[in-house]
């Protein structure tokens, strides 16, 4: 009757046993993501658990994962009321916002602006890639030079330069210098975002962690200074295009989303001030993940050297010598792409998305979760679900390649790391533009070779994106060094 199945579906969620005050705050560990999944080998993949005072339902695994976000997207669409988010963005971030009207018309200006500076015609699409390219030799003479100095570095603070030079170079039309130093200063926090964002962060569920001096407080402090310099370092750019802004020119991507939102201001659903905002979450989002994809492959080329040598002759017998490679030579380059996915996939980076939180009662799984629920979505446990993968522990380009030895698009598919559904990542094509370039001009330039006594371990700290920890390498010249021209 009405009545059981009723009763049935509002059952409580499965979960561990939770603490007074803390819940299970403190059986997360320094790895979320895995304390997550070993959860769901006990409590099944839909389960919940209590954070500080907030209930929190975490999903794993493909088959649960895909029925939330695809099937029920615009009830897994909303993102909690975090005491965090309000400091991104001034408040106005459309990543940080939750469901709404203004949330959606925020991403499509967004998307459309992303859309028109890297694909929307062919012009746009060969001016990035040029970007892309000039960025990618500088980082090429800048690694050889470190290595000269100093033969072993660690690479993570030019991986991020160089990332963040694309995205302000599409944003601002104009990069900043390895040796910028106001740039450099900003770049070399952006760590501290991440760790306060990312799903498992304490701060948001235990407020009360702000009222006396310990690390959480701190890390919340920086966070939020982080933030107002961030924010303060944009608006400042925008300021100068909104001085010089002529309506029949768009230079870049600033002035796309001023011409969108001053045309839209009619309908005084977004303000002018949404325009600083879109732009600090374009560049927010498109700098810490591509460098951070970055840095595992130079780890991961320098810890599997055979990988590494194969990929070299594959790009040497199809590009040649006396040229950088080129995005037209992909179709020919599927090792490569195996290698970035294996890459997302094994690391998986982000491996909890950015918080979400229902919008509405929905059932996944046969479980009730009511409206206004925060939820995690733990993209490892798909990237490593047993029912997925063959070894899913073993780091393997080529399991990506067919018979043929072409790409499997049907198992890079089942790759999760940009998310899915309504709040799925919308940079993930220029993402993955600039991380085949950037590697593929990188292997064609450079070998390689890990610090002889590191053990390359791959450690790494959690955040909302997963870094490597303590590992050096050095680069050297394959041939001869060749620039954008
Ligand atoms: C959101 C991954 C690059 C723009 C996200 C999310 C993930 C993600 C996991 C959260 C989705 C969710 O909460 O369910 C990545 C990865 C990247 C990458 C792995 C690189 C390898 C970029 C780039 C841009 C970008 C280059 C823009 C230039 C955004 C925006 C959102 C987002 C604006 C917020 C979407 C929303 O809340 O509606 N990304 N991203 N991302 N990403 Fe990316």
């Amino acid at each position: 009757c009405l009545w059981v199945r009723n009763l049935k579906l509002k059952r409580r969620l499965p979960g561990p046993f939770a603490w007074p005050v803390v819940g299970n705050a403190l059986q997360l560990g320094q790895m979320p993501h895995i304390a997550f999944t070993r959860l769901a080998e006990k409590y099944g993949s839909v389960y919940q658990i209590r954070l500080g005072c907030s209930d929190v339902v975490v999903l794993n695994g493909d088959r649960a994962i895909r029925q939330a976000l695809i099937q029920h997207s615009t009830e897994f669409a909303g993102r909690p009321n975090f005491v965090s988010f309000q400091f991104v963005s001034d408040g106005k971030s459309m990543t940080f916002t939750n469901y709404s009207k203004q949330w959606r018309m925020h991403r499509k200006i967004a998307q459309t602006t992303i859309r028109a500076f890297s694909s929307a015609n062919s012009q746009t699409k060969k001016a990035f890639e040029q970007q892309i390219v000039a960025e990618a030799t500088e980082l090429v003479e800048t690694l050889l030079e470190l290595s000269a100095e100093r033969q072993y570095f660690n690479p993570a603070h030019e991986l991020t330069v160089a990332a963040a030079n694309v995205i302000c170079a599409l944003c601002f039309g104009k990069r900043y210098g390895h040796d910028d130093v106001e740039f450099r200063t900003l770049l070399q926090r952006v760590d501290q975002f991440g760790q306060t964002v990312g799903a498992g962060s304490l701060v948001d569920v235990m407020p009360w962690l702000q009222s006396f001096p310990n690390p959480v407080r701190s890390v919340f402090k920086n966070f939020k200074c982080l933030n107002e310099e961030f924010f303060a370092f944009i608006k400042n750019k925008v300021e100068e295009h909104r001085e010089s802004f002529d309506p029949a020119v768009t230079r870049d991507m600033s002035d796309a989303i001023l011409g969108v939102i001053s045309r839209a201001d009619g309908d005084a659903e977004l303000s002018e001030s949404y325009t600083e905002a879109t732009v600090s979450d374009l560049i927010g989002a498109g700098l810490d993940t591509v460098s951070t994809a970055l840095h595992w492959i130079v780890l991961l080329l320098a810890k599997h050297p055979e990988i590494q040598t194969r990929l070299q002759q594959l790009v040497d017998r199809v590009v040649g010598r006396d040229r950088l490679p080129s995005l037209e030579d992909r179709a020919h380059l599927a090792y490569v792409d195996a290698f970035i996915y294996e890459t997302m996939r094994f690391t998986s980076f982000v491996p909890v998305t950015i918080p979400h939180s229902t919008t509405s009662d929905v059932t996944v799984s046969g479980l009730h979760i009511p409206k206004d629920t925060v939820v995690f979505i733990n993209q490892w446990s798909v990237n490593h679900d047993p029912l997925m993968w063959k070894e899913p522990q073993i780091f393997d380009p080529s399991r990506f390649l067919d018979e043929n030895g072409s790409l499997d698009k049907d198992l890079t598919n089942n790759v999760m790391i940009f998310s899915a559904g309504k709040r799925r990542c919308i940079g993930d094509q220029i993402a993955k533009v600039e991380i085949f370039l950037f590697f593929s001009i990188l292997l064609h330039q450079c070998s390689f070779e890990k610090c002889p006594n590191q053990d390359f371990s791959l450690n790494c700290s959690y955040g909302l994106t997963l870094k490597p920890l303590d590992y050096k390498i050095t680069a050297r010249l394959r041939g001869e060094l060749l620039n954008s021209q």
